[in-house]
C-alpha cells in the first residue's frame, strides 16, 4: 500500500459514547457499516449531513470536530470536505434552503436569470438569509439533474425547468 492508498487515522481521546446522541451515533454507524473497517473516512459525507440535520442546517467546528473525532480522521480531513460541497452550511441558515445550480446546463436553460430575478425580488445574494428569514439563498454546483435544467432545490426536493414565476410560486409556499 503506497501512502497516498493509506487510510487516514488520528488517536483521538474522546469515548465515541458521549459523542452525539443515540439516535445520531445509529445514524453514522448505519453508513460505517457499509464500509472496511479502516476505512471510515468514507462515512464522512453522509455523518456531516446528519449532524447538520440535526443541527438546524448547519455546522459549527465543534459539530466537524466530533465528527472527526467519530470517525477516526484529523480534522483537516472533515473541515476540507465540510468547505468543499455546496450542500454544507458553516453559518447558521434559515428553515429552508432555495439552491440555484449555475453550472453550464442549467446556465445555458436561465439559471442566471433564476439568480437575478431572485436577488431582486426577495433583496438577497447568494450566501445571504432573506431579511424576514424565510429562506437562505445559495448558488450551487451541478445538482446531477442537468436533462432538466434549469434545477433548483429547495431542502431536499429538486424542482426542475423551473422559470421565475415557477420559483416565485415554490418560494411563496415555504412556511
Ligand atoms: S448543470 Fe445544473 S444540474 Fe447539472
Amino acid at each position: 500500500m503506497s501512502f497516498r492508498d493509506a487510510p487516514l487515522a488520528v488517536i483521538h481521546d474522546r469515548d465515541r459514547a458521549t459523542l452525539f446522541n443515540a439516535e445520531i451515533r445509529a445514524a453514522i454507524d448505519a453508513h460505517l457499516a457499509k464500509y472496511p473497517s479502516e476505512w471510515k473516512q468514507s462515512a464522512v459525507m453522509p455523518a456531516l449531513t446528519i449532524v447538520q440535520d440535526d443541527n438546524g442546517g448547519w455546522l459549527t467546528r465543534e459539530l466537524m470536530d466530533d465528527v472527526a473525532a467519530y470517525l477516526d480522521l484529523p480534522e483537516v480531513a472533515v473541515y476540507e470536505v465540510a468547505s468543499f460541497y455546496g450542500m454544507y452550511d458553516l453559518k447558521p441558515t434559515a428553515k429552508h434552503k432555495v439552491c440555484i445550480c449555475n453550472s453550464i446546463s442549467c446556465m445555458l436553460n436561465g439559471s442566471e436569470d433564476l439568480i437575478h430575478h431572485v436577488e431582486h425580488k426577495y433583496q438577497v445574494k447568494p450566501g445571504e438569509t432573506t431579511a424576514d428569514g424565510r429562506f437562505t439563498f445559495k448558488e450551487v454546483e451541478c445538482l446531477g439533474a442537468c436533462r432538466d435544467a434549469p434545477v433548483v432545490l429547495i431542502g431536499k426536493t429538486f424542482h426542475e425547468k423551473l422559470s421565475a414565476a415557477s420559483l416565485d410560486t415554490l418560494i411563496e409556499g415555504l412556511e
